[in-house]
């Protein structure tokens, strides 16, 4: 059985869904809240250490304002609800991305992530504002000005990503089967799952199901075995 520590969720299809079902591509948006709580809690029982979750690229920021502004609006809802929750149940949570938002959010996301940052029991990485190749242009850049040679450890020990290991396996919501710019270096040797399902109607046991799979594939790293 393949041990499972990190698991990426590209979180798609809630505006579809909300288009859907209510005409709204927000009411879409605030329904997959509840998703992730349900992934949340499934991810502590299978004592999965990080779920990495992506919430807003940096290519998001070509839709509306309005959406845009919904969207924000909702993550400081969210957070500001649930983060003492989230300390209780001993979960640490950080953001993956450039924190280049109203001042507002940036300072809720630093709030947060310093009132968790002690926590061990889930680790959720946020990618908000989170661009792959953004990340791996700021490593390299970074390597540059620090005189540190250029190699894969390097790089690996530069990205948001440096102190967890890769996603052993990565799931996309919303029957679309492409990356979109996310975590491109550390996918290299992931497990990939696409759902057809959008995110809001994606289920507790959709992602058991995908766990088992995972569970039992075999997992070759270029070997022969
Ligand atoms: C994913 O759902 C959430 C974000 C990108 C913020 P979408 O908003 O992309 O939903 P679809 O793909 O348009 O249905
Ligand atoms: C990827 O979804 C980003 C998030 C889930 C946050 P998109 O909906 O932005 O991806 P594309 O544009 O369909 O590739
Ligand atoms: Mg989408």
């Amino acid at each position: 059985m393949n041990p499972l520590k990190h698991v990426a969720i590209i979180m798609d299809g809630n505006g579809r869904w909300g288009l859907k079902h209510y005409k709204s591509r927000n009411k879409g948006h605030r329904a997959g809240l509840k998703t992730i709580e349900k992934i949340i809690k499934i991810s502590i029982k299978k004592k999965i250490k990080y779920l990495t979750l992506f919430a807003f690229s940096t290519e998001n920021w070509k839709r509306p304002k309005s959406e845009i502004k919904y969207l924000f609006k909702l993550l400081e809802t969210f957070l500001t609800n649930k983060i003492n929750e989230f300390n209780k149940e001993n979960i640490k949570l950080t953001v993956i991305g450039e924190k280049k938002f109203p001042r507002k959010i940036n300072s809720l996301l630093k709030k947060s992530e310093k009132l968790t940052k002690n926590n061990n029991k889930l680790q959720i990485n946020l990618a908000l504002n989170y661009g792959s190749r953004k990340e791996i242009v700021n490593t390299i850049k970074s390597l540059n000005r620090k005189n540190i040679k250029i190699n894969e450890k390097n790089i690996n020990n530069h990205l948001y990503t440096s102190n967890m290991p890769d996603p052993d396996l990565l799931i996309r919501t919303g029957n679309t089967n492409r990356l979109s710019n996310f975590l491109l270096w550390q996918l290299s040797y992931s497990e990939i799952f696409f759902s057809r399902k959008f995110w809001p109607e994606f289920t507790e046991t959709d992602y058991l199901k995908i766990i088992n799979k995972f569970k039992i594939i075999k997992r070759n790293f270029g070997e022969i075995s």
